[in-house]
């Protein structure tokens, strides 16, 4: 039974789909948009800790990794951080600037979801929420979706389903599916923000490290495709976490290594030869003094010892230079051979997705289905951590909903 006939559907109320679908109803078109959740906005609830971490005024297309890179500049470009952030003042919702750029709100990403549902309202959006698709077809000029609420007609689609991370939230690989089921193509999907993981055995002596974070420069690629990040890094059971780690799995391929920077900004060989004669310091507290005690005392276990002494209790000023520029050398250059990531299960993001060689950089339409429409996570557009991801849902939202 047809239960609406509609201008557009937008499948997924997540943050593009919401921005698609108020921009596209208050234009005047009848949108409809559906998800199969049954609470609005899970991953705008719980991002940012809590407090969304809603965009990055600092955005250039340079925080955005793509096979397609030059893709997202387009719509980058006619929805700016500002643009959000007048929305956002709009409806009365303070926020304040952490870190590098990154805007969050001063109470709850509650409020974006509540600023999002009333601009979907003023654009009179109908709405088919805990409402599974059971397929979707295109029939003449229309498209039908067969749904768990009755079959829907709508001139256009927009298919904002996100990407695969957190699963436990209701992510799916619907946008994919059906991306394929289009005839589009799709660039291999992996989890992305995530921490990686290395060998139990291997890893055995760090894990104990657990909790200690600490800053680091961590780095992957050569050559042109060499990227680099400076940021906390997060000793875990299985491996390593914080937001270096979570930036650099991004770009990290399986079977590369990455390489730390344990003491960046230093040059810690130099400044130990140069300042070794008569300190009598112990080496363990000498590192200590640069990190925490436990991390000194793990990583010096871990080095060999000097004629029968453990590393650690020898004096700075009885140390060898080539002994102390070996060290050096290890911490500034600590390179690891991560054996996965910890899935999408802990992934923030979904690296891949649909080809962006097949939509139009403008408008997010497929060049090959009319009315047909890719936004959001769903894309093959990465954002880095900090705001980057939704703010390429808003833009690529908004790009969308102004050319339905
Ligand atoms: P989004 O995932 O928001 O929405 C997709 C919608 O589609 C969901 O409502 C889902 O229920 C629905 N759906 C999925 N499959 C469906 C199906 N088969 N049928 C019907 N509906 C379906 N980014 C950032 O910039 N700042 C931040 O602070 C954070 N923090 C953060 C924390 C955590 C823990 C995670 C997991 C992620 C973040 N992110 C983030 C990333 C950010 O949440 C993400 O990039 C955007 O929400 C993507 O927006 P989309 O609208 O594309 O998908």
């Amino acid at each position: 039974m047809v239960t609406g006939v509609f201008d557009a559907a937008v499948i997924g109320a997540g943050a593009a789909g919401m921005m698609a679908a108020a921009q596209a109803g208050q234009r005047g078109l009848r949108v409809v948009l559906l998800d199969h959740a049954e609470k609005l906005g899970e991953k705008i609830r719980i991002s940012g800790g809590g407090r969304c971490n809603f965009t990055n005024i600092g955005t250039t297309p340079a925080n955005f990794f793509s096979q397609n890179p030059n893709f997202c500049r387009s719509a980058l470009a006619a929805y700016t951080p500002r643009d959000f952030i007048g929305l956002v003042e709009r409806h009365g919702i303070s926020w304040h600037e952490k870190h590098r750029g990154q805007l969050f709100c001063d109470d709850s990403s509650e409020s974006i979801i509540a600023m999002l549902r009333r601009e979907c309202d003023a654009g009179k959006v109908a709405w088919r929420m805990a409402c599974t698709i059971k397929s979707l077809t295109r029939q003449a000029d229309d498209f039908r979706l067969d749904t768990s609420q009755g079959e829907i007609r709508a001139r256009q689609v927009v298919l904002a389903t996100g990407g695969m991370a957190i699963p436990q939230l209701g992510a799916t690989d619907f946008a994919l599916g059906m991306a394929r089921q289009f005839g589009l193509k799709v660039v291999e999907p992996r989890p992305a923000l995530v921490p990686l993981t290395f060998d139990a055995q291997q890893w055995a002596p760090f894990g104990l490290l657990s909790g200690i974070a600490l800053e680091a420069a961590v780095r992957c690629g050569s050559g042109k495709s060499r990227t680099e990040f400076l940021e906390d890094l997060l000793f875990t059971h299985r491996g390593l976490s914080g937001p270096a780690i979570l930036q650099i799995s991004s770009y990290w391929n399986p079977g590369e290594a990455i390489m730390l920077d344990l003491a960046p900004g230093k040059r810690l060989g130099d400044e130990w030869v140069a300042g070794k004669s008569g300190n009598r310091q112990a080496l363990v507290s000498v590192l200590a003094a640069l990190w925490s005690r436990r991390l000194a005392e793990q990583w010096l276990a871990s080095e060999p010892g000097q004629d029968g002494t453990a590393l650690g209790a020898m004096r700075l000023a009885d140390m060898p230079d080539k002994t102390l520029r070996g060290l050096a050398e290890r911490i500034h250059n600590w390179t690891l051979h991560p054996t996965g990531t910890a899935g999408y299960k802990k992934a923030e993001v979904m690296r891949g997705g649909v080809d962006t060689r097949g939509i139009d950089q403008k408008t997010m339409q497929t060049k090959s289905v009319p009315g047909l429409y890719f936004v959001g996570e769903a894309l093959d557009v990465t954002g880095w951590l900090g705001g980057y991801n939704f703010q390429w849902a808003w833009a690529s939202g908004a790009a969308c909903g102004r050319s339905l």
